[in-house]
This record gives structure tokens, C-alpha cells and sequence, in this order.
């Protein structure tokens, strides 16, 4: 069985696509720097960039963290499984390849019976029962959420990836750092600062502060330029998308069009309707992002957001889309 073989190939210090409920994840063992630095080489990612370690309970918190504070089990208790990833004062066994160096590690525990079910039997099998698995792209592209995406973007660097069907949730998880007092939200997700803050009984949940954001690769999709497609991506006010697809199209420019508004068909347009929830939204955004890159536009158009707590992951993620796109 697939389940099986992924675990031998983790304790062999061999790579695994694994599915989660966000997107799928590049694993190896987290115990073991050979096998993590096989990442890094496959995903064509810088070493200093820390990894995940994904975990089969809340019970292993204390493997990988260390003063770890009511807040995390309090999170835990609500969220895990589930798409959240809490940053912690990390155990000094924990390998700097992992970490990239710091004190501190990010945890979760995903939502996917496959992965569960692998995590299970990596423990019972005399492994660390942590695997570290970043998004299962290559460096600074658009995250796999089938099994056949992380195919395409890693090819025969991956030995077995198993197939968990689409991604429930479809983006990263929300990361909350916990290791430094307040706790900060490092990525926004699906799990929000306001679910976060009522679990919490505080306000004091904040973004990190945007001047920051450069200044170091704690977390590596707070880049300005991530999952990017290599076609020229711009987001585009509602009231001007109309103008905008004449423009391109008058400029001889082939584009393909993500938005809520209906546009009229046209020669050399391509458009694809978004989901007005933002659940839907988030689910269908990497596909969608990779059907519009792999459609022969030459441009992308994507209507801009709503407003609003629930859109600001799938907000962050396009901005961020726009900023790193059109570099093949
Ligand atoms: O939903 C997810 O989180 C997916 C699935 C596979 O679990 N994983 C994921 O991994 O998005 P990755 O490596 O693409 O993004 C994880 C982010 C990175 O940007 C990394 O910098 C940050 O988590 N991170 C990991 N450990 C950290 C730490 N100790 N301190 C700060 N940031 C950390
Ligand atoms: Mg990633």
C-alpha cells in the first residue's frame, strides 16, 4: 500500500509528496538533515528558509517545542487538525535544517485522514514522528493542490507522491508566532485573527508590521514575490476591468480574465469566473492561477477583492502572485 511504502521511503531519508487540507507538502523526515536538505535541493529553495514539521497530535508538541505557553494548547485544542501552524521555541534537538538556524519551529498538525494516517505510522515505526514539509512547488511558484500539480513541478525529484485528491482548503495554513509574548499572525490563512483572538480571549493578535516584512525570511511567502506565475499577472479595481480587457485586446495582447463580473466573450480573451465566497475562492485560486498561466495569455487580469477579514489570505497570496509573476 502507498501508505506504507511513503513511510519506508521517510525512514530511508527519501522524499514524499503528502497531501494536507491547505496544499500539498514536500515531506521528509524532520529528525534527519540529509533527508530535509533533499528539499531544499528539490524545491530549488534557500537553506536559511525554515520548514514546517508536521506532527499526528497536539500530544507531540513537547518533542519539537520547549516552553511551550497555554496559548499553543489552547490553539491546538481548537484548530488541530486543522490549518494552522503555531511557531515555538524550538527543543535543541530539533536539526537547523529544519529551523534554518533560529530558536524557534513551526508546528501543525494537518487535516487529511492520508497524512494522518502516514504521520501514525511514521511514529509507530521508530521514526522521529515529525516530518518537515514545505509547500510542494518549486521556490517561489504557485503551491500544488493535486497530486498531479506537484508532479508537474517537481518531475522525478519526488520518488512517490501520494494522491489525497484536491486540496480541501486550497492555501497555506495561518502561521501564529507564540514564541516571543504577543502572539503575531506571521501569514493569514483560512483560520482568521478573529478566531484566533476568541479562542485566545485577547485583541492582541496583529499582522507583522509591513516595514519588517523584507528584513528577514522567517517566513518565506512573506516575500513580496510568491506563488507567482510566470505570465504578467495584474489586479485590476472592479469598475476598471471592462477597460482594461479592451486595452489588452486592442493591443493585440492575448489575455485570459479571473473575475466576478461577467465579461462578453471575445477573440483572444479567456475568462474564468471566481467564487463570490471566499472559501471557494481560496479552494479554486492555485488551480485557476495555474490554468491561466498554462492558457497562452499574455497577460492576466484578476478582478480585485472585497474588503474584509475573510478575504485578506486569498488577497495576500494574489498580491503577492502580481508582484513575482511574469519571470519564467
Ligand atoms: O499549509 C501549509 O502550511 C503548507 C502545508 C504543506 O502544510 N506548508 C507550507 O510550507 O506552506 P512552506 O514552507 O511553503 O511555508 C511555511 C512557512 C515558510 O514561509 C516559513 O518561513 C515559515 O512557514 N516558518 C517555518 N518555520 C518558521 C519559524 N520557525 N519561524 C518563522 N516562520 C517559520
Ligand atoms: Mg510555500
Amino acid at each position: 500500500m502507498d501508505i506504507s511504502r511513503a513511510v519506508r521511503l521517510l525512514r530511508a531519508g527519501e522524499l514524499v509528496g503528502i497531501p494536507t487540507e491547505t496544499v500539498y507538502g514536500l515531506a521528509a523526515d524532520a529528525a534527519n538533515p540529509a533527508a530535509v536538505a533533499k528539499i531544499f535541493a528539490a524545491k530549488g529553495r534557500p537553506a536559511d528558509h525554515p520548514l514546517i514539521v508536521h506532527i499526528a497530535d497536539g500530544a507531540q508538541l513537547p518533542l519539537w517545542a520547549k516552553d511551550i505557553p497555554d496559548a499553543a494548547y489552547q490553539l491546538a485544542d481548537a484548530f488541530w487538525p486543522g490549518p494552522l501552524t503555531l511557531i515555538l521555541k524550538r527543543q535543541p534537538t530539533v536539526p537547523d535544517a529544519v529551523t534554518g538556524g533560529q530558536d524557534t519551529v513551526g508546528l501543525r498538525v494537518p487535516n487529511h485522514p492520508l497524512t494522518l494516517e502516514l504521520l501514525r505510522m511514521f511514529t509507530a515505526a521508530g521514526g522521529s514522528g515529525g516530518v518537515a514539509a514545505p509547500s510542494a512547488n518549486r521556490f517561489g511558484r504557485i503551491s500544488p493542490t493535486t497530486a498531479d500539480h506537484v508532479r508537474e513541478e517537481l518531475g522525478d525529484a519526488v520518488p512517490l507522491v501520494l494522491d489525497g485528491g484536491p486540496c480541501a482548503v486550497g492555501i497555506e495554513s495561518t502561521i501564529v508566532d507564540l514564541s516571543r509574548g504577543t502572539p503575531v499572525i506571521l501569514r493569514p490563512g483560512a483560520i482568521t485573527a478573529a478566531d484566533i483572538e476568541r479562542v485566545l480571549h485577547t485583541d492582541t493578535v496583529r499582522p507583522e508590521p509591513v516595514e519588517g516584512r523584507e528584513a528577514s525570511p522567517r517566513v518565506s511567502g512573506s516575500l513580496d514575490a510568491h506563488y507567482a506565475p510566470t505570465t504578467p499577472l495584474r489586479l485590476v479595481a472592479s469598475a476598471d476591468l471592462q477597460r482594461a480587457v479592451e486595452d489588452e485586446l486592442a493591443a493585440g495582447r492575448r489575455c485570459a480574465v479571473l473575475s466576478f463580473q461577467a465579461i462578453a466573450p471575445r477573440h483572444g480573451l479567456q475568462h474564468y469566473p471566481a467564487s463570490h465566497d471566499p472559501a471557494g475562492y481560496a479552494h479554486d485560486l492555485y488551480a485557476a492561477l495555474r490554468n491561466l498561466d498554462q492558457s497562452g495569455a499574455q497577460v492576466i487580469l484578476v478582478e480585485d477583492l472585497p474588503q474584509g477579514p475573510h478575504w485578506l489570505a486569498v488577497k495576500d497570496r494574489l498580491t503577492r502572485a502580481a508582484c513575482g509573476s511574469g519571470v519564467a
